[in-house]
């Protein structure tokens, strides 16, 4: 049993241990670190504690062991699925590593760069640029976002096609373990077979089998070339048929095919200031692909361009416009970056993050769409996003004129059920790259396949008997 006054014991001994930089519980600091990124989940904690090495890390994960107090780490805070949001009840401590900023090393020979994980994802890749490498995975929250915590959930994102998530990036870890010891398996070796894979097994766990404190990624060549692209197409097949012939016409050169329907343009066009429609006119569905090259390898954008005007031709594509310069490119990766955040400030969603196999997807989405919108009256769905990788944000929009949240709050469990019996009955996932944090876990509790749901609690109590790190997240209660 533990005790208000261990509690007060241990906030006074980690205070010692961490000083004013590290420790707080002014309500002021902590504030911002209490709600998710959506603002949708609230919880609170007693302190927020900011280790600034692994070191301070392993006394605080030994302290907090010890007085049997649940730790919540937390990185950007742009978890989709209030992953990094404490828990109600608030007996907890927030345990944020966005001291830990230090970028250890970025070797060009090794195509390895070792950093620590409170670096913000955008400063990782400034500093591969400057040794002439690039880090390859992007998302729209990179300058916020940190490898703790894309490593932690195993991130996606928009580059996924060509490179893989995170976990196909994470070369090495060091973590610190629930028992306070710590891992150092930052050697980046390409080949190692002694046994369990224990990066793997914390890539993805979402902080609940310990805490990653560095991470050795992955690095390749900079981009010599490269070839953005905003297409106006009938249908999200018209669309899979547009990728394939990119890739036969490309090689491997195309990274990002993210597909956009109408209705996300018009909320892109309302709620972003200086947002500017791609093409003369409207179109059911697009899609912003970007296809590169390494230096002294040959330009994509002739390629692509070939392609395009054949489709043009042929009559599979409506419209199309390739990026004469840099800043056209960014305007368009503006335009999809900006997707979830003009939904935000549209009213909320019933938001969903779903994979099926690929060559599904165009079909699910046109079917589960009609489904969706006809059981529950009003409703619209937009679903956007990462086509090439067989992932769409399928979110489903509060009918016309009615409060969204009060709609939200009514249906909205409802509206999950349905969504995700339909991605079951596809053979899909119901989390493609968000995560389960807290607000998947009662779904995925209830869809998971029992072997699944068996192993994963068996893993979690061998590693964090206790249950205290990251709790009420990801691995359901038996
Ligand atoms: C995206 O692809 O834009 C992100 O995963 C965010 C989202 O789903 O809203
Ligand atoms: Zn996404």
């Amino acid at each position: 049993m533990t005790s208000a006054i261990e509690d007060t014991r241990l906030l006074d001994d980690l205070a010692a241990l961490l000083g004013p930089r590290g420790f707080t519980r002014d309500p002021a600091d902590l504030a911002p670190w209490l709600v998710d990124w959506r603002g949708r989940v609230r919880g609170a904690a007693l302190a927020l504690v900011s280790p600034a090495d692994a070191r301070q890390v392993a006394a605080v994960v030994t302290l907090a062991a010890a007085a049997e107090m649940p730790l919540v780490p937390q990185g950007g805070n742009t978890s989709m699925v209030a992953g990094a949001t404490p828990p109600a009840h608030g007996r907890a401590l927030i345990l944020s590593l966005r001291r830990m900023r230090a970028i250890r090393s970025v070797s060009a020979a090794d195509g390895v760069a070792i950093v620590e994980a409170g670096v913000p994802l955008q400063a990782l890749h400034e500093a591969a640029e400057a040794e002439g490498m690039r880090f390859p995975l992007s998302l729209a929250a990179k300058g916020s976002a940190t490898i703790g915590g894309l490593v932690s959930t195993n991130a996606g994102g928009t580059q996924v096609l060509r490179f893989g998530p995170m976990r196909a990036l994470v070369l090495g870890l060091e973590a610190v373990l629930p028992d306070g010891s710590v891992f150092n398996g930052l050697s980046a070796l390409r080949k190692d077979n002694r046994g369990y894979d224990l990066r793997q097994l914390l890539c993805g766990a979402e902080g609940t089998l310990g805490l990653v404190t560095a991470a050795a990624l992955r690095l390749v060549p900079a981009i010599g070339a490269r070839a953005v692209a905003w297409v106006g197409l009938d249908t999200p097949e018209a669309a899979l048929g547009l990728l394939r012939r990119l890739e036969a016409a490309t090689g491997a050169a195309v990274e990002s095919f993210e597909l956009v329907p109408a209705d996300a343009v018009d909320l892109v066009l309302r709620h972003i200031p200086g947002a500017r429609a791609p093409l003369r006119k409207s179109h059911r569905w697009n899609v912003l692909i970007e296809a590169t090259a390494p230096k002294g390898a040959p330009d994509p954008a002739e390629a692509m361009q070939a392609v395009l005007a054949a489709g043009l031709e042929d009559g599979s594509l409506a419209d199309a416009v390739i990026a004469a310069s840099e800043t056209q490119a960014e305007a368009l990766w503006a335009l999809r970056e900006t997707i979830s955040e003009a939904e935000r400030a549209d009213g909320v969603a019933a938001k969903h993050d779903v994979a099926v196999p690929v060559s599904a997807m165009p079909g699910f989405i046109t079917s589960g769409r009609a489904a969706v919108e006809a059981r529950f009256t009003g409703t619209r769905v937009i679903a956007f996003g990462h086509l090439g990788d067989g992932n769409v944000h399928f979110n489903v929009r509060a009918p016309a004129g009615a409060d969204a949240a009060a709609w939200l709050a009514e249906e909205g469990a409802a509206v999950n059920a349905y969504v995700h019996d339909l991605v079951v009955a596809a053979g899909g996932s119901i989390s493609a790259e968000h995560g389960i944090g807290q607000t998947k876990l009662a779904e995925y509790a209830r869809l998971a396949e029992p072997a699944r749901l068996a192993a994963q609690r068996a893993i979690k109590a061998a590693l964090d008997p206790r249950g205290l790190m990251n709790p009420g997240k990801l691995v359901p209660l038996a």
